[in-house]
């Protein structure tokens, strides 16, 4: 027989004191999900939201609650021909709706597990997840006036927050636009208009690049630039923006607030973008090398092999180069994916809050973003 856990009332707590951002609220419902901790989801429903997007619903293989905050993400880890391979996706659905988690994909054209889900997931699939991670999250940042960014499949963690803040009907004043290829491309476009409907608080504007196959488009087209924001939304300097896409949008919208004087201070980002592998040729394919960075030796413990690299290449780099199987997923330090123990030797890491110190302590490294500044021994 199924059991659904009992959710606590916020006992004691005032309306007036709770709201959207505080961080209690998000941990009332359910279990919590460390970020390291693998959980099994199933897979419960597959939906159709545009031609390259589908959205995956899943609940805990046991049937329990998770607790996670609005604009976090997971990491799922399917097996694909024989190997498991880690990707980060965005939370899509409120946490508001504990007992049923999403996560919306998009296909990346030559992409692993973007591919691997639209083809091969289906309702009654067990997936491996480790537990929600990520800042990008209204969370302990008061605001009562935002503006969410977003374009392509970076809609979800804004879809996530707004979700939730309809759900609590958290009296925000949301501006949420989003840029499209087409309108054929706009996802979650018929459940915005239908929250717009029903939330006062809530503007929704869909910019498309060209009207495509749409002959009906009667929404703006081209990019966002500072007269569309000014015309569209002109207290946006009053505004708390959080936005989402690939990295060259993000430079656009960062350029056009800084046009704008914006406060910087108000303004929050995540990219979906797997950083560039740096392309600097490994020792024994170049012997030309930075002398300033320095060149190192590492060796991975339990193969026994053993590379040089320069100083100024990340080791995850590195390692890849050298043929080592390392787990890894945004390249940014975000996710967690790729932390090793170090076994001996000093590395400079510049993470983006995927490892905590408690594990720093302990050894270990993220090494997406960290480079040699000795020779290494990792447990590789
Ligand atoms: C925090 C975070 C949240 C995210 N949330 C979402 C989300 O909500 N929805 C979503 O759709 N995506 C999201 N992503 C992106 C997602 O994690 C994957 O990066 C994306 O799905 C592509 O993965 P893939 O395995 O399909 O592609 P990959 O196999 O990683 O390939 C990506 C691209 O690189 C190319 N490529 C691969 N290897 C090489 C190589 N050696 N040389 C040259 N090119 C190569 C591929 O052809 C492809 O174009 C998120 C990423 C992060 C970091
Ligand atoms: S791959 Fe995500 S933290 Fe290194």
């Amino acid at each position: 027989m199924t059991t659904y856990a009992k959710l606590p009332t916020l006992a004691g707590a005032e309306p007036a004191h709770v709201s959207f951002t505080d961080p209690d609220i998000w941990t009332a419902y359910g279990a919590q999900w460390n970020s390291g901790e693998q959980k099994t989801l199933q897979c419960c429903a597959v939906i159709d939201e545009t031609h390259d997007v589908k959205t995956f619903v899943f609940r805990c293989a046991d049937w329990r609650a998770l607790s996670f905050e609005p604009g976090q993400f997971i990491t799922v880890s399917p097996i694909i021909a024989g190997q498991s391979v880690s990707r980060c996706y965005t939370i899509s659905s409120s946490p508001t709706r504990p007992f049923a988690l999403s996560i919306t994909v998009k296909r990346v054209p030559g992409g692993t597990v973007s591919n691997w889900l639209h083809d091969h997931l289906n309702a009654g699939d067990t997936l491996l997840a480790s537990g929600p991670a990520g800042s990008f999250t209204p969370v302990g940042r008061p605001a009562a006036k935002l503006l969410y960014l977003s374009a392509g499949s970076g809609v979800t963690p804004l879809m996530s927050m707004t979700r939730a803040s309809f759900d609590m009907a958290a009296r925000l004043d949301i501006v949420f636009v989003h840029s499209a290829r087409t309108p054929v491309d706009i996802i979650f476009h018929a459940e915005l208009n239908r929250m717009q409907a029903r939330m006062p608080g809530l503007r929704v504007l869909n910019i498309c690049e060209g009207p495509g196959v749409d002959t009906q488009w009667a929404g703006p087209i081209g990019r966002l630039d500072l007269a569309l924001l000014q015309e569209r939304v002109p207290d946006f300097k009053e505004r708390e923006v959080f936005t989402c896409g690939p990295q060259g949008y993000m430079d656009a919208i960062k350029s056009l607030l800084k046009q704008g004087n914006f406060d910087f201070r108000h303004y929050h980002q995540e990219s979906f973008d797997i950083a560039v592998l740096d392309e600097a040729p490994l020792l024994e394919q170049a012997p030309v090398l930075d002398q300033q960075a320095g060149v190192f030796t590492v060796t991975l413990s339990r193969s026994g092999k053993t590379f040089s690299m320069p100083g100024n290449q990340t080791v995850l780099s590195a390692a890849k180069k050298a043929g080592a199987i390392v787990p890894s997923s945004c390249s940014q330090g975000v996710c967690g994916t790729c932390k090793t123990a170090l076994l001996q030797g000093t590395v400079e890491m510049n993470h983006n809050g995927g490892i905590r110190q408690r594990e720093i302590d302990k050894g270990l490294r993220l090494l997406c973003c960290s480079k040699p500044t000795s020779d290494l021994v990792i447990d590789l």
